[in-house]
């Protein structure tokens, strides 16, 4: 017996990459599977049908259950045919899991409003509109939702419309665990990184590689990659994935588990830091105080300014 016999799951993006590997997982484990996927680029576009029924035609040959749906989840419309979807074929809904995402590398010189808006409609609005269509059916027996974000969050150069998506999808998870926690549905986001996705595009890594190399700023510190160097498959993303929906993880609510091949971790909720106290309250006269300054900044100096590390 599978640790998901009975329920219905929504993968959204689910025709390629870790959608596609979260699928095939849940399903072998007993989930009923909508497997949504519009057929697009990784830049976005799109339209191809036969990457979701792909994967369901494979679930169905190992034996498993799943329905291919094609609506773009950028929209209201799209995020709810997605869970119409499940109901109408399985009757019930478990988990929703908001994978769908494009990228569209650009320096904020270049990126145009329509770079923004796209980004920001397929990678934050689209899980909004699922979690909206979803919730209520969600809040009668408990469930999960897993959000994917990206560590692209936390900061990287070229990819401001994908950073302020995946880091509003942090907030959006946060909010939601508080909403649901009391009905049993968690809400929790995943920061992964995965090689081998159609996403892993080459204007990526010429951002990465421009911010390390040419500005000296860190990507991310060592801490955050596979600590032997061992390429990060989907596959492992998807069995976290999974995971956060299994009650193996049901005290995990409202938090990031980043994934990375042999390495997962809980990421640190934000804190305040080096606080200072002004008697009165701070004015422009209190942060003219040369110790303020020394106090918030003395090792975070020039820290993006292009310089290399001394
Ligand atoms: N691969 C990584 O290293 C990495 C890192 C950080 C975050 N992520 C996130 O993980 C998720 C999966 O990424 P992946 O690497 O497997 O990408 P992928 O490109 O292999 O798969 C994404 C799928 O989403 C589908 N899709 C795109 N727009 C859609 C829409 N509007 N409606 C429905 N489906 C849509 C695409 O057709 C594609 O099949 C994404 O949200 C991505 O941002 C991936």
């Amino acid at each position: 017996m599978g640790q998901f016999e009975g329920k219905v799951a929504v993968i959204t993006g689910a025709g390629r990459g870790i959608g596609r590997d979260t699928a095939l997982l849940m399903a072998a484990e007993g989930a009923k599977i909508v497997v949504n996927d519009l057929g697009g680029g990784p830049q976005g576009g799109g339209g191809d049908a036969s990457f979701a029924q792909q994967v369901v035609d494979e679930i169905r040959a190992a034996g498993g259950t799943a329905i291919a749906e094609t609506s773009s989840v950028a929209s209201m419309a799209g995020g709810t045919a997605v869970v119409e979807c499940a109901l109408d074929h399985f009757g019930r809904l478990d988990f929703v899991i908001n994978n769908a995402g494009i990228i569209r590398p650009r320096l904020i010189t270049e990126m145009s409003e329509e770079d923004f808006d796209t980004i920001i409609a397929v990678n934050l609005k689209g899980y909004f509109a699922t979690i909206r269509a979803g919730a209520a059916h969600l809040k009668k027996h408990g469930g999960a939702i897993v959000n994917l974000s990206s560590p692209s969050g936390f900061g990287h150069l070229g990819m401001a419309n994908y950073s302020a998506a995946k880091e509003g999808v942090v907030g959006l998870t946060r909010s939601v665990a508080r909403e649901l926690g009391e009905f049993g549905v968690r809400c929790n986001a995943v920061r992964p990184i995965s090689q081998a996705t159609t996403m892993a595009i080459p204007e990526v890594f010429e951002t990465i590689t421009y911010q390390i190399e040419k500005l000296g700023i860190p990507h991310l510190s060592n801490q955050w990659l596979s600590p032997n160097g061992e390429v990060p498959e989907p596959h492992s993303v998807a069995a976290v994935l999974a995971w956060l929906c299994s009650p193996l993880s049901e005290n995990i609510n409202g938090r990031e588990v980043y994934i990375c091949g042999n390495q997962i971790a809980l990421v640190q909720e934000p804190e305040l830091i080096r606080n200072q106290f002004r008697a009165g309250g701070w004015t422009w006269e209190g942060l003219c105080d040369p110790a303020v300054t020394r106090a918030l900044t003395y090792d975070v100096r020039n820290r993006y300014t292009g310089r290399k590390p001394d």
